[in-house]
């Protein structure tokens, strides 16, 4: 009988270490090197949230905000993705012991109920819950109108899964009124949003590309799974959760034959290798899983040979990764074609490869046994060369299960001392690494960075979050079908929501004649929130799609509240750093009647023009 070496224990881990002489010494620095790192990391995730947050005076309580940094890049925003997934890593760090989480996790859930209700350039909360697949907020709560990709539609999955966590532990711990009255509410309202709209497209976790993204659909399917079981055992209906097996039968269509396209429904000429195919299938890592399960685990053969073909593709890309041979860690970026701030290598994205191959190992030990087949004899081949296409059983004296458990682990670990070599020695965590030199850059102190650290460092260890019920997941229909169950929303006032009310939005396109120099740009900015309340940094940007030398239209499509009287004027941005110029007139509009027809202005620019400073 083998036990899981979570378990057991020290004793056969170094008692199988010893044997593997060369990796040895390097594996103990490298654990300790991860325990300090991993400290580091969680104070650094604890800085950047609201209101006590060292690095980010202004933030809000419980908002989690991207990054420090305001500029190049502005990250001073709280998106919902990071904060769901950083708030993941607490709940967990939460549960394995660290009880001091608790005033963060409950401030967040205030936070999250409260802003669920805010509304967005992606719609209203009510009636139909558009407003809950806006990707981002001002660090106080409130809206961001700024141009952006929007919708991003796994927010609220990652969300639900991050609350449905807690939720758990609560009612295992005799909270269940509390999970039932105040999160689940919360919970309800994004699962509603998972099932209204996962059949559309919205854009990917890079918020570059429009489509289908893997990362988002295996999020949203993991979400209506546990969120039909939650909703179960709390006595309560989960509405939209009856698409999972719609989701999970879609989640099939990305795998190629050879790997899995990162975002489909698109065309965007990339290959679609991309960081986004590890980091959901480390999102939804499940200990129960079975290696075969469709919600394609870390231990599943697609998985595997898709994070071979990844892995070798940036082995490819980089300077930094030269000379770097197969079946060792190298630096990991988002996708080959990347060109954002240079197209480097991400410290969350490398971490992400290793937690990776630390869960395939995890779910082999537990399942007792490891079946190589011909998808994944390339993955392994570089790892343990003697592999063939069979069964390994850990009970077996004569397989070499347990060698090749050691090298898919030192596989791991060899990615960890990557990121070990490119961290600065203070432990401070950037979004990414210069592919040539090492050099951090882009945000620093990224809250995603330090919560995959974590995560990483969670899995290393042997802290395996409870699972989330792959084994009773509904298996997806023969043929598959794009279908959509109407959500059903509500404020969650018991968490601290406002009880909103539906608000009847009508559609007004701005439309200005304004000549321009190329460089500059114009803006709305009125006195209600919709039009940025008259700041600056939060008008609207109009765009120069239907500019002319006929006719210099600069334009927005915007919904406002219906009958409200707005006032509003026109900005122009000037290029070089020259101040914004306002216009000199006070316009005035009157938004008709619920129900009416849109409207659209007719408005030439009054003011003074700009000169582009030639900078
Ligand atoms: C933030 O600081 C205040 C004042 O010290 C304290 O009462 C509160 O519990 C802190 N919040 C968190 C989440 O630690
Ligand atoms: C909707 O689902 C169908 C069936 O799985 C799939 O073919 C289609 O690409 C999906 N479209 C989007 C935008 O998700
Ligand atoms: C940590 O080191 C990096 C790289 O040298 C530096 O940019 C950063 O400012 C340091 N952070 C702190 C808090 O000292
Ligand atoms: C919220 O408002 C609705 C109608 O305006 C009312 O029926 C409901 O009782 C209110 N809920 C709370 C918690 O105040
Ligand atoms: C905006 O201005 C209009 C017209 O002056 C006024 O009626 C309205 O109450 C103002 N709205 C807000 C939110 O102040
Ligand atoms: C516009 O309104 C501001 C105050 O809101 C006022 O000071 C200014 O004189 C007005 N401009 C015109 C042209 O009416
Ligand atoms: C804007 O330009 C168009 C095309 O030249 C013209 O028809 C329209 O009247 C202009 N609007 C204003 C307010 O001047």
């Amino acid at each position: 009988m083998h036990f899981s070496r979570s378990f057991v224990g020290l004793v056969s881990l170094l008692f199988t270490k010893a044997l593997a002489a060369p990796s040895d010494l390097r594996s103990r620095d490298l654990t300790s090197f991860v325990a300090a790192e991993r400290a580091i990391a969680l104070q650094g995730a604890l800085n950047n949230i609201g209101p006590n947050g060292s690095e980010v005076p202004g933030a809000g309580s419980g908002f989690v905000v991207a990054s420090p940094s305001k500029v190049n890049p502005d990250y001073f925003y709280t998106w919902t993705r990071d904060s769901a997934l950083t708030l993941k890593m607490l709940i967990d760090e939460f549960i394995f012991g660290n009880t001091a989480l608790l005033p963060t996790i409950w401030d967040y859930i205030h936070a999250q109920a409260t802003l669920q209700t805010v509304s967005n350039p992606s719609g209203t909360f009510l009636p139909e819950g558009l407003g809950l697949g806006e990707p981002k907020f001002q660090v106080d709560g409130t809206r961001f109108n700024g141009a952006w990709g929007r919708p991003q539609r796994d927010g609220p999955a990652l969300r639900a899964i991050a609350l449905m966590t807690f939720s758990n532990w609560l009612l295992n711990n005799g909270q269940k009124s509390t999970a039932k009255t105040i999160i689940w509410p919360i919970i309800s309202n994004d699962l509603s949003y998972v099932g209204q709209y996962w059949n559309q497209t919205g854009f990917d976790l890079w918020e570059e590309t429009l489509g289908s993204s893997f990362f988002t659909i295996q999020n949203q399917h993991r979400s209506l799974v546990e969120g039909a079981q939650l909703a179960h055992d709390l006595g309560v209906t989960c509405t939209g959760c009856d698409q999972a097996p719609e989701v999970l039968c879609f989640l099939q269509s990305f795998w190629n034959g050879e790997w899995i396209v990162a975002n489909i429904n698109v065309d965007n000429g990339r290959t679609g290798v991309d960081g986004n195919s590890i980091l959901g299938s480390i999102a939804v890592f499940d200990i129960d899983a079975y290696c075969d399960s469709p919600t394609i685990q870390p231990c599943n053969s697609q998985a595997l040979a898709n994070f071979k073909v990844l892995i070798d593709t940036f082995r490819a890309t980089y300077e930094i990764n030269d000379g770097i041979p197969e079946g060792q860690g190298v630096a990991v970026g988002r996708y080959p074609e990347d060109v954002y701030q240079g197209g480097n290598p991400w410290y969350l994205i490398t971490t992400a490869a290793a937690e990776f191959l630390y869960d395939a190992v995890a779910q082999w030990e537990a399942r007792h046994n490891l079946i190589v087949d011909e998808t994944s004899l390339a993955f392994f081949k570089d790892i343990y060369p003697a592999v063939t296409v069979r069964q390994y059983n850990s009970g077996n004296a004569n397989s070499p299960f347990f060698q090749i458990m050691d090298a898919v682990t030192a596989y791991a670990d060899s990615f960890v001392a990557i990121a070990e070599k490119y961290i600065p020695a203070n432990g401070s965590l950037a979004e990414q690494f210069n592919r040539d030199t090492g050099v951090p850059l882009s945000a620093y102190d990224l809250t995603w960075s330090y919560a995959a650290f974590v995560t990483m460092s969670q899995r290393r260890a042997g802290q395996y979050p409870a699972s989330w019920g792959t084994r009773n997941a509904a298996a997806p229909p023969a043929t598959c079908a794009g279908t959509s169950t109407q959500g059903v929303y509500a404020p969650a006032t018991a968490a601290g929501a406002p009880n909103v009310t539906s608000t009847c939005q009508v559609n007004v396109v701005f439309n200005v004649n304004a000549t321009t120099y190329y460089g500059e740009n114009i803006y709305v900015v009125g006195n209600t929130s919709d039009l940025g309340a008259w700041q600056i940094s939060n008008s609207l940007p109009l765009g120069a799609g239907g500019y002319t030398s006929e006719r210099p239209l600069w334009s927005v499509s915007a919904y406002l509240n219906a009958g409200e009287s707005v006032d509003y004027k026109y900005v122009r941005q000037e290029d070089c750093n020259q101040p914004y110029i306002y216009e000199t007139v006070n316009r005035t509009l009157t938004v008709p009647a619920c129900g009416s027809a849109g409207i659209t202005t007719n408005d030439a620019w009054e003011g003074p023009v700009g000169t582009s400073g030639d900078c």
